[in-house]
């Protein structure tokens, strides 16, 4: 039975229970966070504190709590869970109102919630066993505020669905001038001629922790030239490599875009270097 953190307290999954009145519930009115942790060590741990913070503060949402909080109710449910290969899952809402109104409401308590769930074994730098993703591409229908980490992500569920929908792993999608933006569950990186490029931060993607730690770990790292700038549809479709990056991926190796190979339809030399980099100094940061 897993344990769950909710208001303040620790305790098994099927006792937390909060109202229908909740904001989170009722507008997706929320800022969460999922931190992968592999035998009790988390990775990027105050960089996704920090992004929750920013968060919180976009949406002048007042939890409260300081990241050695956050790090001791994370502890603490890591150890309550087993500490093997979890992903953390954090989740702050506005707080529960006696009634549906769309202004910000005065002196509620925000919903605080925690839980953990299994994850796969740290991501291994295999060509011959890492995960192939094929993926979609479609126009980017989301809001405006995507760097927002908001709980409100029916705008990338439906866009994950797309995919779903094809027996595809995800769809990466391009804003009205067809310049890369991010996938609906993760960054995306390309490859072209051994540069490594990927779109700058704006309000159009997430600022991806491990889109920050790859670039970190790249630059310091190894002496691959890496690009942050804007990425057309026309240079993904003809990309040498394409990633994907997020916390349960790492960065995972895309073998086709809309039914056509990349590269040569297996992860590429670039990526291997880039995996191999990642998962030695990934917690470093
Ligand atoms: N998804 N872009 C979007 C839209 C995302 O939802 C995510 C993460 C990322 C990658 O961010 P990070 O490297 O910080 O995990 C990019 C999470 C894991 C999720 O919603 O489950």
């Amino acid at each position: 039975m897993s344990v769950v953190y909710l208001n303040g307290q620790f305790m098994p999954a099927s006792e937390a229970k909060i109202s229908p009145m909740d904001r989170g519930f009722l507008f997706g009115d929320g800022i969460y966070e999922v931190i992968p942790s592999y035998g009790g060590r988390c990775v990027g741990f105050t960089s996704h504190i920090k992004r929750l913070q920013q968060g919180l503060a976009a949406l002048e949402i007042h939890c409260g709590l300081t990241e050695q909080d956050w790090q001791e109710l994370v502890q603490q449910l890591m150890m309550q869970n087993g500490a093997g290969n979890l992903g953390i899952y954090l989740h702050v809402s506005r707080g529960t109102d006696t009634k549906r109104a769309h202004a910000y409401p005065k002196d509620i308590s925000p919903t605080i919630f925690a839980y953990c769930f299994e994850i796969a074994e740290e991501p291994d730098a295999n060509i011959d066993t890492a995960p192939r993703y094929k993926v979609i591409t479609a126009p980017d229908l989301r809001w405006q505020r995507c760097h927002i980490k908001s709980t409100a992500l029916l705008g990338n569920v439906m866009h994950h669905q797309q995919a779903a929908a094809l027996g595809l792993n995800e769809c990466i999608l391009f804003d009205e001038h067809d310049f890369l933006t991010e996938g609906s569950s993760t960054n995306v990186f390309i490859v072209k001629d051994s540069v490594v490029v990927t779109p700058p931060l704006s309000h159009k993607i997430l600022p991806g922790i491990t889109r920050q730690l790859l670039l970190s770990i790249l630059r310091q790292h190894s002496t691959l030239k890496v690009e942050e700038r804007p990425v057309s549809k026309n240079e993904v479709l003809a990309a040498d490599e394409v990633w994907l990056t997020s916390s349960s991926k790492e960065v995972a190796a895309v073998i086709e875009v809309n039914g056509h190979a990349i590269g040569n339809a297996k992860p590429g030399a670039v990526w291997l270097q880039a995996q191999q980099l990642f998962g030695q100094y990934k917690y470093n940061y």
